[in-house]
């Protein structure tokens, strides 16, 4: 058994936000209570959490994990390592694998390698279509069965509406998220930035915030038209999230996610260096302002990372040739501590539940801290001053525009299932 003992316990399910020790028996929460009240059993293992936060386990429902077939890039091993490190305790995987998740045999290699080799849950996402290439739908209900939480061709848009209707046909029947990379192909051809004043500057060729929009604007309409669950990934446009915003207004079951990078820099940050490359692209300073506040009023769901590893040998070379993608896990606490919170733009509260009940509820999962629930939790400090150098991290990549920033506040310790499988 595992007692935490003395940690400001938040927990946005049940509105808790006081000093209690929790108490853990394996796999589940026993109980929680005041301070020293607990009757925990000789031989408990003790956490002293005294200032710092109780959360509930923080779900990362966008990552890449590249196994199987990029290793080089990243493992499930390594990838969960990196994540339990971020306070991550359960992650959603892309199918954009070699071969790519979309059959019922990837699904369970994932699972048993997780099993295996896994820091913390991994949750996969299934193809939306064969291969994610666009043409025929992939096996989703098979997929299901063996374990899938949602269905995204992520990397690329569902290419067309008419497969997007019949993917969210299927989905609304089997009650899976449909996570939509929202891009329309054709306007960003070519493309390795946000189209600005930034990207003339670097010679480097732009898309406009359209690319975004037009898709969302496409699946919220057909979400009307299924009935089914759409969940925009990685939204990064003001007109995006004023489309969720209005699917939202009547009725529509639509979410989005917003990555720590999208509300954290703006294209004027790009350099000229492969690390600030990711799709969609860093967007606009007025695009980052409608995301902080979709962040503060609700719209935005969740905070997802979109880790996404590449090894040096494919990421650093020039802009145009690199990969799209950063890492995320290690710097999402800090970045949404400092942009969202020691800026008073959300509380705490807040924070936590775009972490945790935010993403559950995408996946139509409940994120509580009470009894009988399962005992994962992420224990994290508000003041504790850091460095992040990527070179330390367990992930097996190094592509990140955060190397050597300073933070203050940090996951502490990260506990799955009643155990703790990182701590600082
Ligand atoms: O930046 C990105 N990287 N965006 C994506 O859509 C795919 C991802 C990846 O797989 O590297
Ligand atoms: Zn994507």
């Amino acid at each position: 058994m595992l007692l935490i003992k003395n940690g400001r316990v938040l927990d946005p399910a049940s509105k808790t936000d006081g000093v209690l020790d929790v108490l853990l028996d394996g796999e589940k929460i026993t109980e929680l209570g005041p301070p020293g009240k607990l009757l925990a059993p000789p031989g408990t293992e003790v956490f002293d959490a005294s200032g710092l936060i109780v959360a509930p386990g923080f779900i990362d429902i966008h990552v890449h994990l590249r196994e199987p077939g990029q290793e080089s890039s990243e493992t499930i091993e390594t990838g969960t390592r990196a994540a339990a490190r971020g306070g991550f305790t359960a992650v959603c995987c892309m199918p954009n694998t070699k071969p790519v998740n979309d059959n019922a045999s990837v699904t369970r290699f994932i699972l048993d390698r997780a099993r295996v080799a896994g820091s913390v849950r991994v949750w996969p996402i299934g193809a939306a279509s064969v291969g994610s290439k666009g043409e025929a739908i992939a096996e989703i209900a098979g997929m299901k069965d063996a374990g899938i939480v949602g269905v995204s061709d992520d990397g690329r848009p569902i290419s067309t509406a008419k497969l997007a209707r019949q993917v969210m046909d299927y989905c609304r029947s089997l009650d899976l998220p449909v996570m939509e990379h929202a891009e329309d192909v054709a306007l960003a051809a070519g493309a390795v930035m946000r189209e600005g004043v930034t990207s003339t500057r670097l010679g480097l060729r732009g898309m406009p915030a359209a690319t975004e929009s037009v898709c969302v604007a496409r699946d919220v309409q057909l979400a009307e038209l299924t009935g089914a669950r759409l969940h925009i990934a990685h939204l990064s446009a003001k007109a995006s999230l004023e489309q969720v915003r209005w699917a939202k207004s009547r009725g529509l079951r639509v979410s989005c996610e917003v990555t720590p990078h999208h509300f954290t820099l703006i294209d004027e940050d790009v350099q000229y260096d492969a690390r600030f490359k990711m799709n969609p692209p860093l967007a606009a300073r007025e695009d980052r302002e409608a995301l902080l506040a979709g962040l503060a009023d609700g719209t935005v769901d969740a905070i997802a990372s979109d880790h996404a590893p590449h090894e040096p040998a494919l990421k650093d070379v020039e802009f145009d040739r690199a990969p799209f993608g950063i890492l995320g896990f290690e710097t999402a606490l800090g970045l949404a501590l400092e942009q969202l919170v020691e800026s008073g733009r959300i509380s705490l509260m807040r924070m936590v539940e775009l972490f945790t009940t935010g993403p559950a509820r995408v996946l139509g999962m409940e994120r509580r801290i009470a009894s009988g629930q399962p005992a994962d939790l992420t224990i994290f400090s508000t003041a504790e001053a850091w460095t992040y150098e990527v070179k330390n991290s367990p992930s097996k990549s190094r592509n990140s525009p955060f190397d050597g920033r300073d933070f203050k506040g940090r996951p502490m310790a990260t506990i799955v299932a009643g155990r703790v499988v990182d701590k600082q």
